[in-house]
């Protein structure tokens, strides 16, 4: 017998009931992901620091019968992210998927770049992810069930640019921290944890970059075979993706989603 069952190819990519903690809910991204784990059928408990934004995704989420909640936290913060989970833990009973959506960048030519400044990127971009991950980790190893990590970073993980040590050194880190996340969390405790890799997507910050007569723009799709920009919902069938049971062989991952921007 060929071995597949169709209830596994039926349900792999259901998952219906389970709880998702969205960091970074507020932004381009994570108001996107929140809302399709939300379409999905997950209790979405949503973070970020602005509890006013917060509340007015409620308000639309609700409207639409999505169940969710939010607690604001900065995730750089321990303190705020501890009193985060036991909110999120207090409000559905568990955290069974967590992904990451918060992000932060000032770019400045090292010369002109205060260490401060720097070091606030760093923790926006890396320290952040590690306390957030260890904190939900140690929530998801106490109900025994495993669970699912995907953790936003960027291509910029990979390679520099200028201007950037901040932003890229962070995302680097993060993208290995996923790596030892995995080494960590997987085959102990049934925690996948993988990172999803985009270029540009339209946000507030990279409106600008959109302009079809701008340089950046015309020089960024030279490098996207895809022939576009990236939207935020393109990112939405990857994050659902990794945090089903479809991506159960699937940890440690850096997971590229450019459009094509690696291979040119
Ligand atoms: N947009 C792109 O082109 C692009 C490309 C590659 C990778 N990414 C990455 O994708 C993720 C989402 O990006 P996005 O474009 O959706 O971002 P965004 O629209 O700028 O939103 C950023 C989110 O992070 C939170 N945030 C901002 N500053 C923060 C800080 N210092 N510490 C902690 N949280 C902070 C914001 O909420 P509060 O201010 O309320 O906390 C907001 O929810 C980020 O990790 C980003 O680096 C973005």
């Amino acid at each position: 017998m060929v071995p597949v069952s169709k209830d596994f190819v039926n349900n792999m990519f259901s998952i219906e009931g389970k709880v998702a903690l969205v960091t970074g809910a507020t932004g381009a991204l994570g108001c996107v992901l929140a809302k399709a784990y939300g379409y999905a059928g997950c209790k979405v408990f949503m973070t970020a620091r602005n509890a006013k934004k917060l509340q007015a995704l409620e308000d639309e989420f609700k409207a639409e019968g999505i169940d969710c909640a939010y607690f604001a936290a900065d995730p750089a913060q321990e303190e705020d992210v501890k009193a985060l989970i036991k909110a999120a833990v207090e409000k559905y009973g568990e955290i069974n998927i967590l992904a990451i959506a918060h992000g932060y960048n000032k770019p400045a030519n090292v010369l002109e770049q205060s260490v401060a400044d720097w070091q606030y990127i760093m923790d926006a971009d890396c320290k952040s992810v590690y306390i957030v991950a260890k904190f939900v980790a140690e929530q998801m190893v106490a109900q025994g069930k495993g669970g699912k990590m995907v953790i936003t970073t960027s291509q910029r993980s990979k390679r520099g640019m200028a201007g950037y040590t901040g932003y890229c050194t962070s995302k680097g880190g993060a993208d290995l921290m996923v790596n030892c996340l995995a080494c960590d969390l997987t085959a102990q405790y049934g925690i996948n944890v993988n990172s999803i890799c985009p270029t540009v997507f339209r946000s507030d910050l990279t409106e600008w970059m959109f302009d079809p007569e701008s340089a950046v723009y015309k020089n960024f799709l030279n490098r996207e075979p895809i022939g576009r920009l990236g939207e935020p919902a393109d990112f939405v069938g990857y994050a659902l993706f990794l945090s089903s049971a479809a991506s159960d062989f699937i940890t440690g991952a850096n997971c590229d989603c450019s459009g094509g921007y690696l291979v040119v």
